[in-house]
């Protein structure tokens, strides 16, 4: 028995150096509140480019290019995935599991994609993997939808999951920075992912949102099924009549069951009313909004991305792994028990909805929009088409309407119809109007 939980850190940029710091800065103390007998211990480290300059907590000696070294050293008892992606990662993950060792990662897209053949490593061999820096960042949620709320049936999880488009759209509304500009701002902050792709176009906050679906409704969720719009189209044309109606815009991820026990879960931008409580999570700040039949309504909240947060997320989960290593308790890892499980189509969720056309401005163009909408039954509560002071004869314009709840599938018939019509220039840009 050696006297220290030794720890391979994989991965030492934003939240590996968060996790360097946070044991050096709290390890005593760490060890004290948990009551283990014994420190954890960083034992190597996997880095890609072994000459980065790093921060100079980062023990230079520790150092390694070499994965297969870390995960088989006899002195690593614990294996954190910290490098993103889900190629190495996945080797390193699983290579870690089938030597029986528990692993800690923050990688949500490696965990949506191909959890569900590392859950089943993870169950083979007896090995945890525990994962609560993967969704929110350092609110605590991933241990209350599994431990605090056991005892509720969850009908729905709203929330913002993801803490750079949050920011980009804060910064876009409030700074009026262009998106490009706020979110170079979320890089350096360390907000985005190693890509950002995956931070704009919704698909990070997507996986976060399939594995809070997957520990609620206890069944695998595959992505394809996932409706998922980005922000990349957000123009501030959109947020400032956001503000103007008495909303903000917000990537929403949507979370419901519906009666019957059939699952909704979509992302999508959308208008959330000024009065409801998840309109001012600002920033990097992400919260996920809970009904539970028992709780009732609750909210978490907290940074959502970040080397301090994530690095506190990934810690408490250290001190877990270290936990069951010391005692073999049985794990609290994810154990599907709702194999049956489905989800709602998306064509047949309803919600309002704000529509951008770019339109070529001619007599009767709102007429004949309007005529296509309601052939499909779709009713309009308000249009708006702002003129542009330094070209007020535009041939070209934003139009804009507001839509009353309908299904997606009969908005997305009737869209198609318009994206016909010749008045009609670009593929339209559809926001939910979220009743939340
Ligand atoms: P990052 O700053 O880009 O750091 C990635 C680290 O992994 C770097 O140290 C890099 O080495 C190493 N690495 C990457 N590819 C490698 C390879 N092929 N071989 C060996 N080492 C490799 O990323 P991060 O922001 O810390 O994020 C890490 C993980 O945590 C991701 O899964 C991310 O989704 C998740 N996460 C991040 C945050 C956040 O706020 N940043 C929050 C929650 C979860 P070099 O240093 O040599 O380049
Ligand atoms: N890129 C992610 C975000 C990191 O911005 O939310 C936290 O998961």
């Amino acid at each position: 028995m050696s006297s220290f939980f030794g720890i391979g850190l994989a991965g030492c940029g934003t939240v590996g150096t968060g996790v360097i710091r946070a044991l050096e800065r709290n390890g005593t103390l760490i060890q004290q509140r948990s009551g283990a007998d014994k420190p954890l211990e960083i034992r190597r480290i996997l880095v890609r480019d072994a000459a980065k300059a790093r921060h100079n907590s980062v023990p230079q000696e520790l150092i390694t290019t070499d994965w297969q070294a870390l995960v088989h050293d006899p002195e690593v008892h614990i294996v954190v995935e910290l490098i993103g992606g889900t190629s190495l990662a996945y080797d390193i993950v699983a290579a870690a599991l089938k030597l029986g060792k528990p692993v800690v990662t923050g990688n949500k897209a490696l965990l949506a994609e191909r959890g569900a053949e590392l859950f089943a490593l993870s169950q083979e061999h007896n090995a945890p993997i525990h994962f609560e820096a993967a969704v929110a960042g350092g609110i605590p949620i991933i241990k209350t939808v599994q431990e605090a709320l056991i005892g509720n049936r969850i009908k729905t999880m709203c929330g913002i999951i993801n803490g750079t488009s949050n920011y980009i759209l804060q910064r876009m509304a409030e700074a009026k920075l262009d998106f490009g500009t706020a979110l170079e701002e979320a890089q350096k902050l360390g907000y985005a992912e190693a890509d950002p792709t995956l931070d704009v176009n919704g698909w990070d906050a997507a996986h976060k949102a399939i594995l809070l679906a997957t520990l609620a409704y206890g069944f695998p969720i595959s992505p394809s099924l996932v409706h998922v719009v980005g922000i990349e189209q957000v123009k501030p044309i959109d947020i400032d009549f956001a503000q103007q109606l008495g909303y903000v815009v917000k990537l929403l991820a949507v979370i419901r069951e519906h009666d019957g026990g059939a699952i909704e879960l979509r992302l999508q931008p959308s208008f959330v009313s000024k009065n409801h409580i998840l309109a001012s999570v600002n920033g990097v700040f992400n919260a996920v909004a809970v009904h539970g039949d028992g709780i009732g309504e609750a909210l978490f909240y907290g940074r959502g991305a970040g080397e301090d947060p994530t690095a506190s997320a990934v810690v408490a989960d250290l001190v877990e792994a270290a936990r069951v290593l010391a005692h073999q308790a049985p794990h609290r890892g994810f154990l599907p028990w709702g194999s049956e499980g489905r989800l709602v189509p998306v064509e047949d969720t309803s919600t309002a909805y704000y529509v951008r056309f770019d339109v070529t401005d001619r007599l009767g163009v709102v007429a004949e929009i309007a005529t296509v909408l309601a052939q499909h039954g779709i009713g309009i509560s308000g249009t708006h088409s702002p003129v542009n002071p330094e070209n007020p004869d535009a041939d070209f314009v934003d139009m804009v309407f507001l839509l009353h709840r309908c299904p997606y599938g009969v908005l997305q018939a009737a869209l198609r119809e318009i994206a016909d019509l010749n008045c009609v220039n670009s593929e339209p840009v559809v926001f939910r109007i979220e009743k939340i």
